[in-house]
């Protein structure tokens, strides 16, 4: 019998299917693998689509700006919404410098680079976009990744090893939690930003150690607390990495993260960020010394295993870095949109959490009755999404805004009222 619950359809919780949530469907007591799909399709399609229950990869026929226009839950209808809801912080996925970028490396290269970074995949625009990376971080090196998820797996399962320790933040993103199990290093987590439960995780371990935490976390927006946390890891000579994928190109004044603006990056060893949040586009990148970045050529089986970043989206992506290296009043808008729409939600008395940054957590704290007021959102006009288990804790469910420094002030203003109106007729302020 495999570990844990062993629910079934059948054995329904008390408020019936619509209590169910993905970690019923873990495990079955039937030695067929696939009998693990029949409760779950039952659930999904019998159940939660049909009901509502679910909001989520409705189709978007536009580019993720402050307005798009996306399918209905069901397919039926085309809405026109407002949009809070995309990583597209500095608005560079459909900036026409980019697209033109891009268009050109097609015109060059033709869509995919056809083999592994390592092999045949390597073509000069990679090169320029490492280089460019490295120097913006002011790093000797900086390697490129297809996407931020498989930056992570790639990098810590190439460091550490059965016997090491990696102790992480216990918000940080999927991706390093999956890239610490794959290394089979021994785990522990931290109590979210706890420079004290960090030193207590830390006593008791010797030998190889990494310390993991964000800059700024992905689902409640809060800034890591890096000078004490940085002088707890370097008190007991563990390693550092950050992942600055929500505050890479918009934190500091020049905009290399988290750890510009404490002044911490030089104590910081490895520095990590996605192309997919501020730059608007794929990707993701390791900065710091030569001599990791030899390494993980070598070791990084997620990127040497794997068909290098697309030509014109490496391409984009270093036009959409020249534009955020040029233009810094973009992140000076973005800080003055966040600092508006914060006023408007304390007026409205709306929790939102410990969000210090651009990315603001509309607390629900209630899994059922999120998907509701998601509906009655997007019935008045506002696009977002529903967050629940497993990507934060059972009832930590909340929307999560994504200010943008191409919204303005009127589109702020109405997401604003929606939600303060939605809400109240919801029961929840
Ligand atoms: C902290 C963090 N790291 C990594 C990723 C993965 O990045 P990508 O979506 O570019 O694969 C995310 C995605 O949201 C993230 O929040």
């Amino acid at each position: 019998m495999p570990p844990g619950p062993q629910p079934s359809v059948a054995a329904a919780p008390p408020g019936g299917i619509a209590d169910f949530d993905y970690s019923n469907f873990y495990y079955s007591s039937s030695d067929d693998i696939f009998a693990i799909f029949d409760p779950y399709n039952e659930w999904w399609y019998g159940h939660a689509r049909n009901n509502g229950y679910y909001l989520y990869s409705q189709p978007m026929s536009t580019p993720p700006g402050p307005r798009i226009d996306l399918e209905e839950q069901m397919g039926h209808e085309r809405l026109h919404l407002l949009n809070l809801a995309s990583y597209n912080y500095l608005g560079l996925s459909y900036h026409p410098e980019v697209i033109d970028a891009a268009k050109q490396a097609l015109d060059q290269y033709g869509l995919g680079a056809a083999g592994s970074p390592i092999l045949s995949g390597t073509m000069e625009i990679h090169v320029q976009l490492e280089k460019a990376i490295a120097k913006f971080k002011q790093k000797d090196a900086a390697m490129v990744f297809p996407t931020g998820y498989s930056t992570n797996v790639g990098l810590i399962s190439a460091l550490m090893r059965p016997g090491d320790w990696v102790i992480m933040d216990q918000n940080v993103h999927a991706s390093i939690v999956d890239g610490a199990i794959l290394s089979k290093a021994n785990v522990r987590f931290f109590r979210h930003n706890r420079p004290d439960d960090l030193e207590k995780k830390l006593s008791g371990t010797s030998g190889k150690r990494l310390v993991i935490v964000e800059g700024v976390y992905s689902m409640d927006g809060d800034e890591a607390r890096l000078p004490e946390i940085v002088e707890v890891a370097k008190r007991h000579d563990a390693r550092i990495m950050i992942d600055e994928a929500h505050s890479s190109f918009l934190y500091g004044k020049a905009g290399r993260g988290v750890a510009e603006k404490y002044g911490v990056e030089d104590d910081i060893d490895i520095h990590v960020g996605t192309f997919s949040k501020a730059l608007g586009g794929m990707g993701g990148f390791v900065a710091g010394s030569q001599s990791l970045y030899n390494y993980l050529m070598g070791f990084a089986r997620s990127r040497v295993f794997s068909c290098a970043l697309a030509p014109a989206v490496s391409a984009g992506v270093l036009q959409a870095l020249h534009i955020a290296e040029r233009e810094p009043q973009l992140r000076e808008t973005l800080w003055s949109n966040v600092a508006h729409m914060r006023g408007l939600l304390a007026e409205a008395g709306i929790d939102v959490g410990e969000s210090t940054s651009q990315i603001i957590p509309i607390m629900i704290r209630n899994d059922r009755k999120i998907f509701g007021i998601a509906r009655a959102l997007q019935r008045a006009g506002l696009y977002l999404q529903p967050i629940i288990y497993p990507a934060v804790a059972k009832n930590r469910s909340r929307f999560r805004i994504s200010i943008s420094a191409v919204h303005t002030s009127q589109q702020l203003d109405e997401a604003a009222t929606i939600l303060s109106d939605v809400l109240q007729a919801e029961g929840m302020r």
